[in-house]
């Protein structure tokens, strides 16, 4: 606003201020034509006209901040939990679980399936440099020696960093378990695990055609250990006993309820996605107060191309100014679960890593899009495994 259209009652000081060398014939003419009606008059209307112009452009503006509620200002985010890269404007998700043991377990995992070697030590570096603090192996996976050297050469110290790996079916056996977890911690170098994991519900037969006798034609399944568990959750409780291992937990759904247990099941790794959302799983499991892992959180590489496709996941993220995949893993952990996205892309590990709360009418809206059609799985090895059941049962 400029000096003249300043009402004042004292006109010679504001004129005084606007000259300085106080010349005082120039003050009485501007007097003179300040005082005339007409230029009282058009004052008075610049004065309105530029009353209304700021009122409609204030409104414009707030309307144009809540049609697009996240058109996020550059700058570091105070709303988001991680390393600032999103935008500030939506809520925070919680960084850490709480386990039953009192172990906080970290809400964002890589996970490192079919993560092939010479890929998986850099994604691990990638990831750990972006902030994370969680990775999800198996002794399957066939990795574990290069993602425990990425660890070490991450410089992030082994204590900060939470570590499952999983028990695999053909070590069921009690007198099995102490040397598999031996080589999973020696591949990983490491001496402790933060999560062992019975991978599957599933015993293999021991004597079959080499440790991973899963093929068509190999040894089969032992159905007395398969059917109750028991001993080799014994044995694991030894194994946390021994300090070997933090927490045990389960992949998939074991039963175990018909024994008296020294260490409940800290975890469970389920599949969890857009095509199989499991609410009643989740619902029962948070009632039980039984932390849920969501594996498989984008649809596995055989369903993440469609997942990312899904109108419903385009338009939050567009209307969050969020990437697709960081909607659909942000969604995840407002379920109230651990999500354990994969990728050996740098920007999608970075990517991945981003999260933040979606408010919750569009997380309504997600989670009914997800529970409203027939679910799938996208993973379900019952048939390779040449099993007379169905695992999942459904
Ligand atoms: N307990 C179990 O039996 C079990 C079973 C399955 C999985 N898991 C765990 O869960 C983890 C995740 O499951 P998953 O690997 O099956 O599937 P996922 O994480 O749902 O999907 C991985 C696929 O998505 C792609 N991807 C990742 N981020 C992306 C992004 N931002 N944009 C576009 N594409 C993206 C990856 O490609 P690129 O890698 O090429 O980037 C890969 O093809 C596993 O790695 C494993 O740790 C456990």
């Amino acid at each position: 606003m400029s000096y003249e259209l300043l009402p004042t009652s004292d006109p010679s000081q504001r004129d005084n201020a606007s000259s300085p060398s106080n010349d005082r014939s120039d003050t009485k003419s501007t007097k003179s034509i300040r005082t005339h009606p007409l230029v009282k008059l058009i004052f008075t209307r610049l004065l309105i006209a530029f009353v209304v112009m700021y009122l409609v452009f204030s409104g414009l503006r707030s309307l144009s901040r809540s049609t697009s509620r996240f058109a996020w200002s550059s700058g570091v985010c105070s709303a988001c939990h991680r390393n600032g890269s999103l935008k500030a404007g939506l809520s925070t998700l919680p960084s850490h679980f709480d386990l039953p043991s009192g172990d906080k377990i970290p809400s964002v995992a890589l996970g490192v399936w079919k993560s092939k070697p010479g890929e998986v030590g850099a994604a691990v570096k990638t990831a750990l440099k972006t902030g994370y603090r969680h990775i999800d192996d198996a002794w399957i996976y066939r990795n574990e020696k290069e993602v425990g050297q990425a660890i070490r050469e991450s410089g992030v110290p082994r204590q900060d960093i939470w570590l499952t790996s999983k028990l695999w079916n053909s070590f069921h056996a009690p007198e099995d378990i102490e040397p598999a977890l031996d080589e999973s911690l020696n591949n990983l170098g490491t001496e402790y695990l933060d999560l062992y994991l019975i991978h599957w519900p599933i015993a293999f037969k021991k004597g079959g055609s080499g440790p991973i006798a899963f093929k068509k034609g190999g040894s089969g399944y032992d159905k007395e250990l398969t059917e109750n568990p028991y001993p080799t959750w014994q044995k694991l409780e030894e194994m946390v006993e021994r300090g070997k291992v933090r927490n045990i937990g389960l992949s998939k759904i074991q039963n175990l309820t018909a024994n008296p247990l020294k260490i409940k099941p800290a975890a469970l790794q389920v599949e969890l996605s857009y095509w199989n959302p499991q609410p009643d799983l989740v619902k029962w499991a948070k009632e039980n107060n039984l932390p849920v892992e969501a594996y498989s959180p984008l649809g596995g590489d055989k369903q993440v191309k469609e997942t990312l496709q899904l109108p419903v996941v385009k338009k939050i993220a567009n209307y969050l100014g969020m990437t697709r995949a960081q909607v659909i893993i942000s969604w995840h952990i407002q379920r109230g679960t651990i999500v354990l996205p994969k990728s050996v892309t740098p920007s999608r590990v970075v990517d991945n890593f981003q999260v933040a709360a979606l408010p919750d009418d569009l997380f309504t809206e997600l989670e009914e899009a997800a529970v409203s059609h027939k679910p799938f799985r996208t993973v379900n090895p019952s048939k390779d495994w040449d099993l007379d059941f169905d695992i999942f049962d459904d």
